[in-house]
């Protein structure tokens, strides 16, 4: 039986892309719902001495009022810019409530904005670092995440649909870089730990999956608009067949993710 008995290339590509949404999906509302829980409860209880209960790089520092509160506000934008990020994607709301879609939109490219210099800031004002090659890569991700926000912002104001639904999901993927990173360190620490390879923060393992944690994405990305694009079978169900794939791998590292590094500090 030839493929195209069972779907044709651009079905399959959409089958593709919506296995990857989900996944996705429910990897990122993990990370959300442990931001809101962890942050959240600790902002709400007044607690901000427990924020330290899980490593940071510089969490909460008692006298450092400013640090502090860019901090907590960083990781709570994160989950709320994380959370509003998801609804943007789905074609139903875009066509049936075309105002949410707008107001959702404002609210994920502002606070993609303020999120990503408050980034800046902690990684260069307060000195939150954790080596040369991973800041080298958290800072282009935000400094990208600054500039295509911006094009996808200006593209929807211009009415220039196209160009705003390439740069929108190129910057919706940045934004989540943070969670892309998190699940590439549990795959690559299932992977490596085995084999006795220890994961540290200034090491090739790690400054390569701080790379790939954006990179990889966008590439993907580029991929996948060239084989919507394209007129042959081949690559659209190619690329059908790999973002079927990365819902695995990425389903497995928030799961892993959540097991290992979300859950035990909740
Ligand atoms: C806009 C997308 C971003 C999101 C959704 C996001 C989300 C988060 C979250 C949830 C945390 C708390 C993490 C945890 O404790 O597990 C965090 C911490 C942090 N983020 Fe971001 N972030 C974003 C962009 C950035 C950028 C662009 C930078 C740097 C240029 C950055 C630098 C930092 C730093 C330095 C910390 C504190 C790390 C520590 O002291 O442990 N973030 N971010």
């Amino acid at each position: 039986m030839t493929l195209s008995r069972i779907a044709s290339p651009a079905q399959m590509l959409r089958w593709g892309a919506a296995a990857w949404f989900v996944a996705a999906t429910v990897g990122q509302w993990a990370f959300v719902l442990f931001i809101l829980l962890f942050f959240g409860g600790h902002a709400l209880s007044g607690d901000l001495a427990g924020l330290n209960d899980k490593p940071h790089v510089t969490g909460y520092v008692p006298g450092d009022v400013f640090g502090n509160v860019q901090f907590l506000s960083h990781a709570l934008m994160g989950g709320v810019v994380t959370f509003a990020g998801t609804w943007q994607l789905v074609p139903a709301v875009r066509r049936r409530w075309p105002g949410l879609h707008r107001w959702n939109g404002r609210l994920f490219f502002g606070l993609s904005l303020v999120a990503a210099l408050s980034g800046l800031y902690l990684t260069w004002g307060r000195g939150s670092q954790l080596g040369p090659g991973s800041n080298l890569s958290i800072t282009l991700n935000g400094l990208l995440i600054l500039a295509f926000a911006t094009l996808a912002w200006r593209s929807a104001l211009k009415g220039d649909i196209v160009r705003h639904r390439r740069h929108a999901l190129r910057a919706f993927l940045l934004v989540n870089g943070v969670w892309f990173l998190r699940i590439g360190i549990m795959l690559a620490g299932l992977v490596l730990a085995p084999l006795g390879v220890r994961i540290d923060y200034q090491g090739a393992v790690f400054v390569g999956v701080s790379f790939a944690s954006w990179l990889l994405p966008l590439t993907v990305l580029e991929l996948y608009l060239r084989a919507e694009r394209s007129t042959r079978a081949v690559p659209r169900y190619a690329m059908a067949l790999t973002l079927a794939l990365l819902s695995l791998v990425m389903f497995a590292g928030s799961a892993a993710a959540a097991v290992f590094m979300w859950l035990p500090v909740l």
